[in-house]
């Protein structure tokens, strides 16, 4: 069996999220998504609309899903695709190059963003249209 890793935030869960979901799974058989706990989230300077229970709960939701584990710190990733068994490792390609250092350990890879939408944007979108 074929075991694909993904990291994210995934708030305020959207068409793009699904997208990548959707090309990892297909990399495989199985796929575990490490989602950022609220805590990760502060020490990286991000503050979630939804807490991790409800992220971690959608993104389970999701059939392309087969697990959801916790991020917790960035040190984390050798430690997890060890541990799990880990094939093939996915981000969007916002990250290119960035765990290339992965690549001792399984396959990398950088799947394209899907254009024109994102939390940060979402979150933009409905401020604008609030004030308008
Ligand atoms: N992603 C994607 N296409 C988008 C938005 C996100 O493929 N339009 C991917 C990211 O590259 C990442 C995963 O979905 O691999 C989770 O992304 P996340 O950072 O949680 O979502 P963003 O919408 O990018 O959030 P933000 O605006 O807060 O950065």
């Amino acid at each position: 069996m074929k075991k694909v890793l993904t990291y994210g935030t995934f708030d305020l869960f959207h068409y793009g999220h699904l997208r990548l979901l959707e090309r990892a799974k297909a990399l495989g058989d199985y796929l575990i998504v490490a989602v950022s706990t609220d805590e990760f989230n502060a020490v990286k300077g991000k503050k979630c609309t939804y807490p991790y229970e409800h992220r971690a709960k959608i993104v389970a939701a999701i059939k392309y899903v087969d697990e959801v584990i916790p991020e917790t710190r960035w040190e984390q990733k050798i430690e997890d695709v060890k541990k799990h068994g880990i094939d093939v490792f996915v981000m969007g390609d916002d990250w290119e190059g960035k765990f290339d250092f992965l690549k001792e350990y399984c396959e990398v890879f950088y799947l394209e963003r899907t254009k024109n939408i994102s939390t940060t944007a979402l979150k933009d979108q409905i401020i604008n249209d609030i004030q308008k």
